[in-house]
């Protein structure tokens, strides 16, 4: 037989061969919860993407085919670990909402669908759609202000705001209305309700509102402050007033006259209030994975704040014990984060973290993180 002839059998036997190598083939589970969203948007989401991020993947004949069939079934197995529009009823309200943001991020950068899959299934995703599905998730994260909850505040050991002619500092309670002038000094102004102060404000530190947060009479240089409103935030001042300050609200910001210059970061210290972040990736491989949830827990005067920001859920804690306990209570809660595996792991590293919030003398931060809970641009 000729060389070439050879060859060419050989390279059939070594493709009949490689046939028979086994793998773990993937199927098509059923829908358990399939992500909501607008009819026009789903189309496009089902035809690009679907294939990798959902149960409902469409097999082409070549997906038989070794070392296609290897590829193929790999990046189906990894892409819905990642995300799976499928399953969206498994998820929290933070990871939809994050699924959804990398998902518009990694279109915008070329990232998704991947290349190869491109070459096979040529189609564009268009501007006009990718805007439309940027406005559909802003629609959807609008209620989701993950970075405060109203229940939270409330659940701040604080004094009640009684004299208001000397320097504040720490953390106090106040509603209404007040007139007279405030001086913060890393102090903490919890507001339930709408909170109108009236005569201006000197120094730095913290104003948080559960309504609506009105600020007027401001003059001078002023912050750094962060000021939070969730159900809006109104500012007025003279125009020589240069107000450095980070502003979140879901709602409606209104500036008069002064001039507001933002920090999309913010690290500030407010006396007595410690916090630390548990975060962690799901590990059962299975659901995605990559996708992280956290718990924040903040210590200030002798009490532990445990906020849980993805089912608002807010617990306090006095000793160290009852903290760990209540955060391990809500990740048994989770489906995703009940494995006794990570259970093991939150126990031993986690409750050093927590003893050292605890210590007096620490520097006590209190932090608000723009590019992590989705502060408003106005
Ligand atoms: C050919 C299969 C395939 C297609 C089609 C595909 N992806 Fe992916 N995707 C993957 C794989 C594999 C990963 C995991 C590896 C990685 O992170 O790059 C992934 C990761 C992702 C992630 C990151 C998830 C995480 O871990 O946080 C997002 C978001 C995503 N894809 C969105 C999309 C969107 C939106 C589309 C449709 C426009 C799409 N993908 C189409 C295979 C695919």
């Amino acid at each position: 037989m000729h060389w070439k002839w050879r060859a060419r059998l050989g390279l059939l036997a070594g493709f009949g061969l490689i046939q028979l190598w086994p793998y773990e083939s993937v199927s098509n589970a059923p829908e358990t919860g399939p992500a909501p969203m607008p009819a026009d948007i789903r189309e496009w989401v089902i035809e690009r993407c679907y294939d990798c991020h959902s149960n409902q993947t469409r097999w082409p004949w070549y997906s038989a085919l070794a070392p296609l069939s290897w590829w193929i079934a790999d990046d189906v197995r990894r892409g819905r670990a990642g995300l799976n529009f499928s399953r969206w009823k498994d998820y929290t309200p933070r990871q939809r909402a994050l699924g959804w943001r990398r998902s518009l991020q990694r279109i915008r950068e070329n990232r998704m669908p991947p290349l190869q899959y491109s070459v096979l299934h040529p189609g564009a995703i268009s501007e006009l759609q990718l805007n439309r599905l940027e406005t559909f998730l802003k629609e959807q994260e609008v209620d989701a202000a993950d970075c405060l909850s109203p229940s939270e505040l409330l659940a701040w050991p604080a004094t009640p705001l009684s004299h208001t002619s000397q320097t504040l500092r720490g953390a106090f309670r106040v509603s209404g209305t007040l007139s007279q002038p405030l001086h913060l000094d890393n102090a903490l102004l919890l507001g339930q309700g709408d909170l109108n102060l009236h005569g201006g404000i000197r120094g730095n530190g913290a104003i948080l509102a559960t309504g609506k947060l009105s600020i007027q009479g401001l003059t001078g240089q002023i912050g750094p402050l962060a000021l939070v409103g969730l159900q809006g935030i109104s500012l007025e001042g003279s125009t020589d007033c240069r107000l450095e300050a980070l502003v979140h609200t879901p709602e409606n910001l209104e500036v008069r006259g002064l001039q507001l210059e933002r920090k999309q970061y913010f690290l500030m210290p407010v006396v007595g209030v410690n916090q630390s972040r548990v975060e962690f990736c799901r590990d059962d491989g299975q659901l995605g994975e990559r996708i992280e949830r956290q718990v924040l827990i903040r210590y200030g005067h002798d009490t532990y704040v445990i906020w849980d920001s993805e089912f608002q859920l807010v617990k306090t804690a006095i000793t160290l014990e009852q903290a760990l306990d209540a955060v391990e209570t809500i990740l048994k809660a989770d489906p995703v984060t009940s494995t006794t595996r990570w259970r093991r792991r939150f126990r031993s590293s986690w409750k050093k973290r927590l003893k050292r919030l605890a210590i007096p003398g620490t520097p006590a931060i209190f932090e608000l993180r723009a590019d992590q809970a989705g502060f408003n641009e106005p």
